[in-house]
């Protein structure tokens, strides 16, 4: 592992200004700015790395585009976690082909987890010729270095980088105004055996506690009232630390210090059952800030499938997890990730997995069918499942979840619960929308406009739901659905 020092970034910003000026010389020319479009698949540690590829672009003198077809840089941040994602990102590649023909100066950059895979780089340069720019997940910091390149000669740009590398203060550019993201490490050291991840992002680790901590106190400040704190497995942060002097030396330590911060709401994810521990669940009951929700993920109920899964926990196990998180948190909310399918999962399998499901009652779950991924170990195991047969379990496992999902909303019917305001629904007029601490999707209307400051109201008695992100707003939920509910607000506070 390498951190890189400041004369790495020092460099960096040498290409940014040499960039910034190019930029200049095209505006005055041409009285236009450049603009970017990025496309991210996948999870919010990639939405995070796009957050950062946004900030650098941002201070390059590059603005934001509308739409893909005004941009004249586009990068797609892919994801390899699944096979569909890899057929969305060749399927999308395709359609830019026929931009590029249209505008010969669109500089295109493909990034992210993908291009850890060497057959897809391959297939890239074999066959999406018109690519300019392929870097990994752990080159993002010199996007300013390989754009520079790129925009001085014809040569494509590849980088693939082989180090773990960590740059800390990169610029950034948030997408949301009411949750920021904070990645808090990189990487994964658990090998479960379906998993594509610690091959593409690379082994543990962690961000120092003091670069951390310095950027959720910048966030509060500049008036973010939610942060989510991101790794493949948050529970091992600090475990590659050499030192252990400081006052944080684990995840706990870590939150309860960002429990100290000015915030509404701290969340984060994922969590590794196998990794839960007495301290973590103790710091989580003692700081209501540290929303009441665990994102567990359970992958199967069955012991077989878990130990071929390489997860290092028993269905027993994580029940035990469950039952003492939710003595010391009475208001916990589980939500989880099952796959279905793993090769040789037998009807008994998949029954131990239901099983599991009725006795631990997840407020949510994301069901996936199980992909193969080529370098896995899991890719060579025999007794692949029949795509019908996977089908059929799926859609027993998302009916039941559902079931699941109803039943924990209803539980809120009739009551008032309190939400960190989004902003506008996207589907309907003058309803706004919001969470709660135990994660359900919240949306309601407003009865009552002077339960709202000024500025969120317009003379005609229009709201404008943009103004209300990041307030806490007090909801009496008079529906409840599979995953969402509804209701009116009651109070406000900004
Ligand atoms: N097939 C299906 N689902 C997978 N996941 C990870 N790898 C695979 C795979 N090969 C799921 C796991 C993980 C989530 C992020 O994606 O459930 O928790
Ligand atoms: Fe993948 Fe397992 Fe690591 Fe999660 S814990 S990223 S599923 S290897």
């Amino acid at each position: 592992m390498t951190i890189i020092e400041q004369a790495e970034l020092e460099r960096q910003q040498r290409y940014i200004g040499q960039i910034g000026q190019c930029m200049e010389a095209y505006r005055s020319e041409t009285g236009f700015s450049r603009r970017y479009w990025i496309h991210t698949y996948g999870c919010q540690l990639n939405e995070n790395d796009g957050e950062k590829l946004a900030g650098l672009l941002g201070e390059m003198g590059y603005l934001e585009a509308a739409g893909l077809r005004e941009a004249d840089l586009i990068i797609l941040n892919t994801c390899s976690v699944r096979e569909h994602a890899d057929d969305r990102l060749f399927g999308n590649l395709g359609r830019l082909k026929n931009l590029r023909q249209e505008k010969p100066d669109l500089v295109i950059a493909v990034c992210g987890c993908m291009m850890k895979q060497p057959e897809h780089v391959a297939r890239i340069s074999r066959s999406f010729s018109f690519v300019d720019l392929v870097f990994g997940p752990q080159d993002i910091y010199r996007l300013p270095e390989l754009l520079y390149l790129r925009l001085l000669d014809e040569k494509k740009q590849y980088l693939v980088g082989d180090e773990d590398t960590l740059v800390e203060g990169l610029p950034i550019h948030r997408a949301r105004r009411f949750r920021a993201l904070c990645s808090i490490m990189y990487g994964c050291n658990n090998f479960c055996t379906y998993c594509i991840v610690p091959y593409t992002r690379g082994r543990e680790r962690s961000r120092q506690p003091g670069d951390i901590l310095r950027e959720l106190r910048e966030l509060a400040l500049s008036g973010y009232r939610e942060v989510m704190l991101l790794g493949q497995n948050v529970n091992s942060y600090g475990q590659d630390f050499e030192e252990t002097g400081g006052d944080i030396r684990d995840f706990s330590d870590l939150l309860e210090a960002a429990a100290r911060e000015n915030f509404y709401r701290i969340r984060f994810m994922t969590s590794h059952p196998k990794d839960i521990s007495e301290k973590l669940l103790k710091v989580m009951a003692a700081n209501p800030v540290i929303e009441p929700h665990l994102h567990l993920p359970l992958q199967s109920g069955s012991n077989r499938v878990l130990g071929q899964m390489n997860r290092q926990y028993t269905r027993e196990q994580y029940l035990a997890t469950v039952t003492r998180a939710r003595q010391l948190i009475p208001n916990l909310a589980f939500s989880t990730d099952i796959i279905v399918g793993f090769p040789g999962e037998t009807e008994e399998d998949f029954a131990d997995t239901l099983d599991i499901m009725r006795q631990v009652r997840f407020a949510s779950a994301f069901t996936f069918l199980y992909s193969k991924r080529t370098g896995t170990p899991a890719a060579e195991m025999p007794n692949p499942v029949d795509p019908a047969v996977m089908h059929e379990r799926f859609d027993r496992l998302t009916a039941l979840q559902d079931a699941h999902s109803l039943a924990y909303n209803r539980q809120s019917l009739g009551q008032t619960v309190e939400i960190l305001v989004e902003g506008a629904s996207a589907k309907q007029d003058q309803v706004f929308s919001g969470r709660t601490g135990q994660n359900q999707l919240v949306n309601f209307t407003v009865a009552d406009p002077a339960l709202l400051p000024a500025e969120a109201r317009s003379p005609d008695g229009r709201i404008d739901g943009s103004r209300l992100e990041g307030g806490l707003a007090r909801v009496r939920v008079t529906d409840a659905k599979t995953f969402s509910l509804f209701g009116v607000l009651e109070a406000y506070r900004p």
